[in-house]
């Protein structure tokens, strides 16, 4: 246990350069209203630990000593906006009509078994909301409560792991009741640089074999998150390092050229994406193609990633990858985008580029690809359905044909006008 003299922190200065107006402006109402009702009142959680580190976090989380629904309900009836109320959980969300939205919990006091008793000023019930969470660096709360506005509670030296870089669990046992906190110490890890202590990295190995447990729902979103940030090769291989990988695959089937394939798929997807003007709205699915990648040489690889996703876009890339892997398209060096795009045209780039890593085509052709995807955002329409009407093409099928034709035409520099596509059209069909 660490003796270090405790230090009275406060975050007043963090809170007004890194917070937006309208959320200072909450809190400070909040205060208010806690100080009127007598509530101790703080933030808790991420976003107390981002505010030490300097970084945005707008996601507010408040906790009450006391009944925090209906703390929430006197918010709603004095300042505005709708309350939701989850009743078993002793939390209610407050939504302003600004779009504003503030998760409000209890925190349980003797307030709750002795309603009659004044709220505890012990903090008995805050000590226990934190040493349920996952991370001494995620279990800091800031008071809100008018005199102390800003002031930091630090219970478990999670400013001091903060300094030192530290991922500390708090409890032995915390791994074991939720190990999806695994995946999450290595996301805290990668995203800041930081590393689990000496302890903590024991019981995430030891504690393990409990993923096979876990509802794959739940590892699904942890997993979707650690994959989605910056570094997801180092966090896998971190993942590797601590023995989660044989939990997530089959044990056994799992080996580093798979790595090296995430790698490459990492780097030609950032590549291709660094040169869109517009880059994909659906970056978010990319971490779907590592999982794709890492089942690879699985019999079942596919069904098995099937358990891992979230929504149906996860599913559709899925289904894309498969689909390219079962298509009898020919590929070689010779293709121009024009061909490209006929074959690829209804493909989100991920698969696309999951599919040529899999495939483990030649350079010759992943670069063609990666040309053709760059170029194919910048396709014109050149006509529409009108301009064939007016053609005298009588519409059916041949006019999704005869488009695709021409964007196809117009990457292989044969059309770059209206007028050329018309001409062109009106020899061909
Ligand atoms: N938490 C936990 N155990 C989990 C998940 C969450 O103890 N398995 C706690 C942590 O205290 C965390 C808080 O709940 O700070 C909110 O979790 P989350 O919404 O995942 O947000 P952050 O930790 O803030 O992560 P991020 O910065 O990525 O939003």
């Amino acid at each position: 246990k660490n003796n270090a003299p405790k230090i009275k922190v406060s975050l007043i200065e963090k809170i007004n350069s890194l917070l937006p107006r309208d959320i200072i402006d909450l809190l400070i109402k909040i205060a208010n209203l806690a100080d009127k009702t007598n509530y101790p009142v703080f933030l808790v959680g991420g976003i107390v630990r981002d505010l030490i580190l300097g970084r945005r976090n707008e996601d507010v989380d408040v906790v009450v000593e006391g009944d925090g629904p209906a703390f929430a309900s006197k918010l709603a009836k004095e300042v505005g906006g709708d309350i939701r109320v989850h009743e078993k959980f002793g939390t209610a969300t407050w939504r302003l009509h600004s779009g504003l939205k503030i998760d409000i919990t209890s925190a349980r006091t003797e307030y709750y078994d002795f309603p009659a008793a004044l709220p505890t000023v012990h903090l008995s019930g805050l000590r226990e909301d934190l040493y349920r969470r996952d991370f001494t660096i995620n279990a800091m709360a800031i008071q809100l409560n008018k005199d102390k506005f800003g002031d930091l509670i630090d219970l478990f030296h999670g400013y001091q792991d903060i300094s030192q870089k530290k991922i500390r669990t708090l409890y032995n046992l915390s791994f074991v009741e939720d190990p999806t906190r695994i995946l999450r110490a290595v996301r805290f890890e990668q995203r800041f640089g930081f590393e689990m202590d000496e302890q903590t990295f024991d019981l995430a190995q030891i504690s393990v074999d409990k993923i096979r447990l876990t509802s794959k729902p739940r590892l699904a979103y942890e997993l979707s998150r650690l994959l989605s940030e910056k570094h997801p090769v180092e966090s896998l291989k971190r993942l590797d390092e601590i023995g989660v990988l044989n939990f997530l695959i089959t044990v056994n089937s799992y080996d580093n050229s798979m790595i090296k394939q995430i790698k490459n798929f990492k780097l030609i997807f950032d590549n291709v994406s660094s040169q869109l003007t517009n880059p994909p709205t659906n970056v978010s699915q990319a971490w779907i193609c590592y999982l794709v990648l890492l089942f690879s040489k699985l019999d079942n690889g596919f069904e098995q990633v099937n358990m891992f996703t979230l929504n149906n876009e996860n599913k559709k890339t899925i289904e894309e990858i498969k689909a390219l892997l079962e298509g009898k398209y020919h590929f070689s060096k010779n293709n121009t985008s024009g061909s490209l795009h006929h074959t690829l045209k209804n493909y989100r780039i991920e698969s696309i580029l999951c599919f040529t890593i899999l495939k483990q085509f030649p350079n010759k052709i992943a670069e063609n690809i990666t040309r053709y995807l760059i170029e194919r955002q910048a396709i014109p329409k050149l006509i529409n359905g009108n301009d064939l009407k007016a053609l005298n093409i009588n519409p059916g099928p041949i006019y999704s044909k005869i488009l695709q034709q021409i964007e196809c035409d117009y990457l292989d520099k044969k059309v770059s006008s209206k007028e050329e596509a018309i001409l062109m059209i009106k020899e061909n069909y």
